[in-house]
């Protein structure tokens, strides 16, 4: 199989270029660098089975040679890189999946889209099924990214409706591992680094919020077997094992040996107060459900930005 993976040089595309070329297959990685880096692919420089391309997915786009397969996967995704770049990320989520689309289309590629729990926005109902059609605010700081992703999965629906093509969805909830950026304002790596410094560590509200984390490898696996599979309509992928974030943070300053503190601020505006993934969808038609626990997966991914701090 040749597969063109978007977003190539970010935390999940490299990961799952990982895995296909794991799995024998061929991967074109596609990827403007804007907020990806070539370190995260910089270990597949001479494989023959990889090739990078350099460009905006929000342009045309254009691929030499057969493909079975397209993984949208290109957006900015934490907070802080969304509303910095908000209009690069409506584009990217519209444009750029319509490009995707139309690739797929033309080349008759299977295409699946790196969808996200944020079409939920702040939910009613929880935990959080597919089947829920969400509570976002389309005119607040972070409607830039819900909404996006809200029409991609529209358009990518219309795409297999009206011109027929083969397409999965996947719902992405929060994930952490190794080669997420040290800066790039998600909780664990927030966390992670302020305790490896010695930094307080910022816990916005109260820290009653909830949220569930999903080890990489984990949510690699899910993404792998939904692609496989014969799914059409939105998969959850992500861990239902839920904690309050303050509860993080004491499990971050256990397993580092910090002695930071805990610092306290103000809630930003529309920040979900609870999301746990409903994965009944995914275990039984998948047969798939995470297996990395919190404590094993933090201490990965500590090691990584120990070794990272450190270089
Ligand atoms: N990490 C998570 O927890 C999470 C959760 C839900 C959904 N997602 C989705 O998964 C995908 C990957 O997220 P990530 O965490 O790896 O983020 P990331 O920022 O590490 O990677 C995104 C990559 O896309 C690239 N990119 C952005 N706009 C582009 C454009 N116009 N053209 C070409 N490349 C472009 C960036 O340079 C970067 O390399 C995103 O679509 C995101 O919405 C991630």
């Amino acid at each position: 199989m040749r597969v063109l993976i978007t977003g190539v040089a970010g935390f999940l595309g490299s990961h799952l270029a990982d895995r296909f070329l794991a799995e024998g297959h061929d991967v074109v990685g596609m990827d403007n660098l804007i907020t990806g880096s070539r370190d995260n692919i910089a270990h597949l420089a001479g494989n023959r089975r990889f090739m990078f391309a350099l460009h905006d997915v929000s342009r045309f786009i254009q691929v030499e040679g057969p493909l079975d397969g397209v993984l949208h996967f290109a957006s900015p995704a934490s907070p802080i890189d969304y509303l910095e770049l908000p209009i690069q990320t409506l584009k990217v989520g519209s444009l750029g999946t319509h490009n995707a689309l139309g690739l797929a289309k033309a080349k008759d590629a299977r295409f699946f889209l790196a969808s996200t729990s944020e079409v939920y926005g702040d939910p009613q109902v929880h935990p959080q099924p597919e089947s829920y059609w969400g509570h976002v605010n389309p005119v607040g700081p972070r409607g830039v990214y819900d909404e996006a992703k809200r029409f991609a999965e529209a358009m990518t629906m219309a795409y297999h409706r009206h011109h027929g093509v083969d397409t999965r969805i996947v719902r992405i909830f929060n994930t952490y591992g190794p080669r997420m950026r040290a800066r790039d304002g998600r909780v664990v790596s927030n966390f992670v680094v302020q305790a490896i410094r010695g930094e307080p560590l910022t816990v916005y509200g109260e820290g009653q919020q909830t949220r569930s984390f999903c080890y990489i490898s984990d949510l690699i696996e899910g993404i792998y077997r939904l692609f496989m599979s014969d799914l059409v309509d939105p998969t959850n992928i992500g861990n239902p094992h839920e904690f309050t974030v303050r509860q993080l943070a004491e499990e971050v300053l256990r397993l580092t040996g910090s002695n930071s503190m805990i610092e306290y601020r103000p809630l930003p505006i529309d920040d979900p107060r609870v999301r746990q993934p409903d994965i009944s969808r995914a275990r039984a038609l998948l047969g798939w459900e995470p297996k990395v626990p919190l404590a094993e997966g933090l201490g990965r991914t500590i090691d990584y930005f120990r070794h990272l701090l450190a270089g």
